[in-house]
């Protein structure tokens, strides 16, 4: 028998996304809008404007996605969409999308989170999901969840300010280096001393798994009047060391505490080099395994939604068309949230 398919929509933020999958391995079609270079004007995401290309670009980015697989929206078997964390408007646009297909042709419906989207993704095709610590480093968020099985998740700490993303972002901007923030960073740290300006690194012996970013904004933005944009190589490479340090610190950390001898890193920030090099030795030190989502996995994306969809599928779930968005973090995906 051929496995399921599933289309699904990803609108939570600036990207307009849809992917067809079959099962939980054949990714048949995926297609991305981003709406980067329209936000960049503003240096960061506005709602209203994320909202209204939402709802300008989906029709075609969806006929994309189907042709590429192939295919017609009739003969898909469900339909997912996120439905938060996210901009409400935002989301809005997917979630209408997606339930008005599922009604129309009389499938389920699935609203999945858009942080289980990126914790499940460095597994995209597994059937199986091993237990393993989640690292999720997005310009949303950063977290460190405990992945008991798939749809079971513990929260460990996340961050109480800045996320990690956010925080490359903001210092791109402080540092005239565009949006988003996290490549051009990275590639100007590349040639920097990371040693010569030695950041905090906030809460890193705070012994719980938290994290706070915006003290090591504040402290580049108290740098900028004694600095020229020759210093700017070092000034990127002691900021993206900084955060690298305690990411891999609290991510080996939480591993032990919790038995989890595999790390699971996801999220936009899981594509910067330097935090793979140095969470890699780390882990490789701990006696413990980690892997990455793929590169085209780590930034929005609709193929981490439509697998995450996948397998709430495989565990029976579906949700009702009555379903609200759901905004905030405090979306029913955490156990003991
Ligand atoms: O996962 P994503 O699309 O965002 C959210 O879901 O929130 O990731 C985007 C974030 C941005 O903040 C961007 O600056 C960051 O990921 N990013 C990076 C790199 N590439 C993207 N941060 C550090 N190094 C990178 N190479
Ligand atoms: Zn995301």
């Amino acid at each position: 028998m051929n496995e399921p398919l599933l289309l699904a929509l990803e609108t939570s933020c600036d990207e307009t996304a849809a992917a067809v999958l079959r099962g939980t391995k054949e990714l048949l079609g995926s297609s991305i809008a981003s709406q980067a270079s329209i936000h960049a004007a503003y240096g960061g995401v506005v709602p209203e404007v994320a909202s209204r290309n939402h709802l300008a670009h989906l029709q075609a980015v969806v006929a994309e996605a189907l042709a590429q697989a192939g295919l017609t929206l009739n003969v898909m078997d469900a339909f997912a969409a996120t439905t938060g964390p996210g901009l409400a408007s935002a989301l809005l646009v997917g979630a209408s999308a997606a339930k008005g297909y599922a009604l129309a042709l009389n499938r389920p419906f699935l609203a999945i989170n858009h942080i289980e989207g990126h914790l499940l993704s460095p597994f995209f095709g597994r059937r199986e999901i091993p237990s393993a610590l989640g690292l999720v480093v997005s310009g949303g968020h950063t977290l460190l969840v405990d992945i008991i099985t798939a749809g079971h998740y513990r929260l460990l700490g996340r961050t109480l300010d800045d996320a990690a993303g956010e925080a490359f972002d903001k210092v791109a901007k402080l540092l005239d280096l565009g949006y988003p923030g996290g490549p051009a960073v990275e590639a100007e740290a590349r040639c920097g001393d990371s040693t010569r300006f030695p950041f905090p690194r906030g809460m890193k012996n705070s012994g719980n798994f938290y994290f706070s970013f915006s003290g090591l904004k504040t402290s580049v933005k108290y740098l900028l009047p004694k600095i020229s944009s020759a210093d700017r190589p070092d000034v990127c490479a002691g900021f993206q060391e900084a955060i690298v340090d305690v990411l891999v610190h609290k991510a080996v950390q939480a591993a032990k505490e919790n038995r989890r001898d595999l790390i699971a890193v996801s999220g936009g920030v899981s594509l910067n080099a330097r935090l793979r090099e140095a969470l890699s030795a780390a882990a490789y030190d701990a006696g413990m395994a980690v892997i990455f989502a793929e590169p085209t996995l780590c930034t929005d994306n609709a193929a981490m939604i439509a697998y995450a969809a996948a397998q709430a599928r495989l565990r029976d779930v579906s949700s009702s068309l009555a379903e609200d968005i759901a905004p905030s973090l405090t979306a029913s995906l955490f156990e003991n949230a």
